[in-house]
């Protein structure tokens, strides 16, 4: 299967500049050191919170996925106890899901296209990292109005991403040091940070969406935005944190349709 990348035109200065976006997810290699990848240092504190997010904001069952990956973060949810569909465009990632998983329930999508979905039927969607690979402020928009189409009407969104402090600081489980281009990057620019956590060191290519700009991308998807989470680490916790007690590396947003 060929990698999904996408082109596009960026304004840059006074003329536009065409950007080339690749998913590395789509890669037999990332998808086996990333398959080994449980929840350690800095992933922690990404997921540390969400069993309490997500039983203050969501009342059903009924979830999806977005953007599997592995299964981490499905398995993680099936934890919780939700009865919970793994999707993701990157074969090689669903195949690991399945093979660590086999009772689990993956699903190779298209991209942006959710018809095989019963609209209107989810209580929960979760995304963990998966709008950090997703490129353009157009395919954001039109991403959450297909997921906002597939839930309930108390249903949420919890989206899960990268702040744009992360990519210019040093971390438990990540290192940007050998990128100081990142502190330059404005939304929508392409940003590299190596994951220290799996064997695999190739840097994984992202883009960075401050906090401004999700607020403007969900109401243009007619997302209402219900809170806001910046996690930070504690010093009682057992890992070795860099900058995680002072700086979030991640934000978390809870959204229902407006
Ligand atoms: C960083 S991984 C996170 C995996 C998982 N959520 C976790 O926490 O371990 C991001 C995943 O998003 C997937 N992804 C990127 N664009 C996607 C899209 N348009 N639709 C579905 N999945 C997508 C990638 O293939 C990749 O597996």
């Amino acid at each position: 299967m060929n990698a999904t990348r996408t082109s596009f035109k960026k304004p840059f200065g006074n003329s536009d500049q065409i950007m080339e976006f690749k998913n590395v997810y789509e890669d037999a290699r990332r998808a086996e050191a990333y398959a080994k990848l449980e929840f350690p240092g800095t992933y922690y504190l990404a997921y540390r919170d969400l069993p309490e997010i997500i039983s203050k904001h969501v009342k059903g069952r009924k979830a999806i996925d977005f953007g599997c990956g592995t299964g981490r973060s499905t398995r993680f949810m099936q934890k919780l106890g939700f009865d919970t569909i793994g999707v993701d465009i990157a074969e090689d990632m669903i195949k690991k899901a399945r093979q660590i998983d086999p009772k689990g329930e993956y699903l190779l999508i298209k991209d942006v296209a959710f018809s095989q979905f019963e609209k209107g039927a989810y209580d929960l969607i979760l995304s963990a990292f998966t709008f950090d690979n997703i490129p353009t402020e157009e395919k954001k928009i039109r991403l959450f109005e297909k997921l906002g189409g597939l839930l309930k009407g108390e249903g949420c969104i919890v989206n899960l991403v990268s702040s744009p402090e992360i990519y210019v600081n040093e971390w438990a489980s990540f290192s940007t040091k050998d990128f100081p281009e990142n502190k330059d990057a404005k939304c929508g620019d392409k940003v590299k940070i190596i994951v220290t956590a799996i064997d695999d060191k190739r840097p994984v290519e992202d883009v960075v969406w401050p906090d401004e700009d999700y607020r403007e991308t969900y109401k243009k998807a007619g997302l209402k935005l219900i809170e806001t989470y910046k996690p930070l680490a504690r010093e009682d916790e057992p890992f070795e944190w860099v900058n995680e007690t002072k700086i979030s590396p991640w934000v978390i947003y809870v959204l229902r349709k407006s």
